[in-house]
């Protein structure tokens, strides 16, 4: 796709068949990282080659891991824990939040300086839920207003914690456990609410000591990994798009396989099943750790839903597309406790809202709820604010709409699902750049 990246969407024809969703993003993360870590070669296959991703390998490169990348398999050589080198250059995360706040935790632990800064938008997100814990690990971080770029120092006095996370984030759960593996003793993360749980089942499955008892991980530090190759699953926030685009168009029929069923990543499936979606999972099994099945979604008259709780940390990355199915349901849906979209790629509430009423969908929102008011979509043009769910959400919306849809910004597509307009238009939509 080309700087800008404004794409135009016609309404579609419904859609049928097999759709092929690349490697979860937040589990190709956190293996990347891992790998460097070990002492070995660790394959990585159906790994999500993405912006954000190589964002990952470079940074693990300048730390001096030796990655290649074949046929969608990455390839990492690490040489233990203790064998990262200072970088040359500065550190870049781009557009990847959870790049900028996983690794932080391997960086605040080292015993030389690194700098790591983010693009425009990433410069300007909370880093402060990261820098607060790993202080008190004696961490010596510095930034200005607790926003990236991000100084690390060493400190002479590293030492295990105990630590109850308070706002459910796997970024600063996931930060923890990893300067937990630089500290002599064991860390004790607590989490208020359960937040997906990849990095503690990579942990296990490379035989690391790690304990999990209810909301509870113990993490033994500086112990050593097997190195075993890994698979990784489809990611079911890539797959979110085509099963509401599944949903909402008549007569449409998709079976997506492979894909992740982490049960704190599936409250999408669930509360759209609690709308009415006809939903099959099928040929479920476990790889490498994590749980995965085909899912098959048709066509169905969805109801709309009030959520809240707990639940919002199970969906909290396929709130932008539930909120068009919501959308297109006769009756007002409501979503509390969700000011955490406000912190995301772009504010998402705002962004959401914006586009929805530019389609004539009349929403209300405070600070950390939305109500949407269900109608049909105009059409109209929409600006993703560089937001590729935001983005990706809003073609799905102009697959329906009566009148095109125009999508401003939507390069960042690129950071989780790069040939998204292509599978898209494979089973039937009419998506062209402009
Ligand atoms: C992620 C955790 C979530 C999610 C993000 C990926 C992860 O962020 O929104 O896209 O891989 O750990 P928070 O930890 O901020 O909730």
């Amino acid at each position: 796709m080309t700087a800008s990246s404004n794409l135009i969407i016609n309404n579609s024809n419904p859609f049928e068949g097999k759709v092929s969703i690349p490697g979860d993003k937040s589990i190709t993360h956190r293996a990347i990282m891992l790998s460097s870590l070990c002492n070995g070669t660790i394959n990585i296959s159906n790994a999500l080659i993405s912006d954000d991703c190589q964002h990952t390998i470079n940074v693990c490169r300048e730390l001096g891991a030796n990655i290649t990348i074949k046929e969608q398999i990455i390839s990492v050589k690490g040489r233990g824990l203790n064998s990262l080198k200072k970088p040359k250059n500065k550190l870049y995360a781009g557009n990847s939040g959870t790049l900028m706040r996983i690794i932080s935790g391997i960086l605040a632990m080292q015993d030389f300086s690194s700098t790591i800064s983010g693009d425009e938008s990433l410069n300007t997100r909370p880093m402060k839920r990261i820098e607060d814990p790993l202080k008190m690990f004696g961490a010596n971080i510095i930034s200005e207003n607790s926003m990236p770029p991000l100084l690390f120092k060493p400190s002479q006095n590293l030492k295990a914690i105990s630590y109850t996370n308070n706002l459910p984030s796997a970024q600063v759960k996931s930060c923890l456990i990893f300067a937990s593996l630089f500290v002599d003793g064991i860390s004790v993360i607590t989490e208020k609410i359960k937040t997906r749980d990849h990095t503690e089942r990579l942990l296990e499955y490379l035989e690391y000591p790690i304990s999990i008892k209810n909301n509870m991980i113990n993490v033994s530090g500086k112990k050593s990994f097997k190195c075993k190759d890994l698979t990784i699953p489809s990611d079911i926030s890539s797959a979110a798009f085509f099963i509401v685009a599944a949903l909402i168009r008549k007569d449409s029929k998709l079976i997506l396989k492979n894909i992740g069923l982490n049960k704190l990543r599936i409250g999408l499936i669930e509360i759209l099943m609690e709308m009415g979606a006809n939903i099959k999972i099928a040929n479920q099994s476990i790889v490498c750790n994590e749980p995965i099945g085909d899912i098959e979604v048709q066509y169905s008259e969805l109801k709309p839903i009030n959520i809240s709780g707990e639940k919002i940390s199970t969906l909290i990355d396929e709130l932008p597309i539930l909120f068009i199915a919501c959308a297109t349901c006769k009756g007002i849906s409501e979503f509390h406790d969700i000011e955490e979209l406000r912190f995301k790629e772009s504010d998402r509430i705002k962004s959401m809202e914006d586009g929805l009423n530019v389609l004539g969908i009349k929403t209300s929102s405070t600070t950390n709820s939305l109500k949407i008011f269900g109608d049909s979509f105009n059409g109209g043009i929409i600006d993703s604010n560089h937001d590729h769910r935001v983005a990706m959400s809003f073609i799905v919306a102009g697959t329906i709409s009566k009148k095109p849809i125009t999508v401003l910004n939507t390069k960042n597509i690129s950071t989780s699902f790069p040939n998204f307009k292509n599978t898209i238009n494979s089973i039937g939509a009419e998506v062209y750049e402009i």
